[in-house]
């Protein structure tokens, strides 16, 4: 365990923060909480106390099959982004590369020291291409999905800077100010309650942290609308989006449009 990354952890169930010691797995020194480590990833979503969440949408019981996470990158993403965005989300900037450009200028990638966090991580594609482009700064992926984690964990081998959790986006297990910059790629359509998440978000930025998404607007074509109502994602206009992060006090919003999908970034003053 990186010991970087005790200090900024919060016990999901006494609330403590730096409460942490590395016993077997994590132990809270402030109540009885003892967290599993022992499959790639710390599990800080509580299943004892406050049992294993529902899964409210289509798309994210798809996201917790062992078969989805294990061909989500190469087929299932591509192939969902091309659906439910059109051709020119992927195309028009290269695919993942052009993505990965755009997230790393936007996260100014080069000039901070970290840490990350990669929130909503699936099989960790950007945690690990993160990782790769800021090798001293540690990196966090948490994602919701056992499935998408015990992926995840296998492909961050070799990542020493690295570390995976389970947990809730509507309640994020880190202190205040925490993060110099969250990544929150195609995720923000899958969340309960989006702006519980936006605010757990703005908690733990640093001041002048910035936060960096995508998601989608409106589908260019009748197929992709169809297939997103069936699965259950919600379609955001950018316009809202923006009003709904600067109410919450986020300023600086930009973004991007690619094709029916958008990246946008804001930044805590
Ligand atoms: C479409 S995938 C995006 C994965 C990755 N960020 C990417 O761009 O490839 C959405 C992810 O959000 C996760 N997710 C959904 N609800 C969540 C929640 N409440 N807390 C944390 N992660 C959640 C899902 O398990 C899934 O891995």
């Amino acid at each position: 365990m990186d010991p970087h990354v005790l200090p900024i952890l919060k016990c999901p169930r006494c609330g403590a923060t730096g409460s942490f010691a590395a016993a077997r797995g994590l132990a809270c020194g402030r109540c009885d909480l003892v967290v599993d480590g022992g499959r790639g990833f710390y599990d800080l979503l509580d299943v004892a106390r406050q049992g294993e969440p529902a899964a409210i949408s289509s798309e994210q019981r798809f996201m917790e099959s062992a078969l989805v996470a294990r061909a989500y990158e190469r087929m299932w993403r591509p192939a969902f982004v091309r659906l439910f965005a059109g051709r020119g989300a992927g195309a028009a900037v290269g695919g993942f590369a052009g993505e990965l450009f755009i997230h790393k200028n936007a996260l100014s990638l080069d000039d901070r020291q970290g840490p990350w966090l990669d929130l909503s991580c699936g099989p960790g594609l950007f945690t690990r291409a993160l990782a790769a482009a800021s090798p001293s700064a540690l990196v966090l992926g948490l994602d919701i999905s056992r499935a998408m984690l015990e992926v995840a964990a296998g492909r961050v081998r070799g990542y020493t800077n690295v570390v995976l959790v389970r947990a809730d986006a509507h309640q994020l297990p880190f202190g205040d100010g925490v993060f110099e910059g969250i990544n929150n790629s195609g995720a923000i359509h899958a969340y309960d309650d989006a702006e519980q998440v936006f605010h757990e978000i703005w908690r733990t930025l640093r001041p002048g942290g910035i936060y960096v998404g995508s998601t989608f607007a409106e589908a260019p074509h009748l197929a992709g609308r169809l297939a997103a109502r069936i699965a259950g994602i919600r379609r955001y206009d950018p316009s809202e989006l923006r009003a709904q992060l600067s109410r919450l006090g986020f300023a600086e919003y930009e973004e991007l449009r690619l094709g029916g999908a958008f990246v946008f970034k804001a930044r805590r003053p």
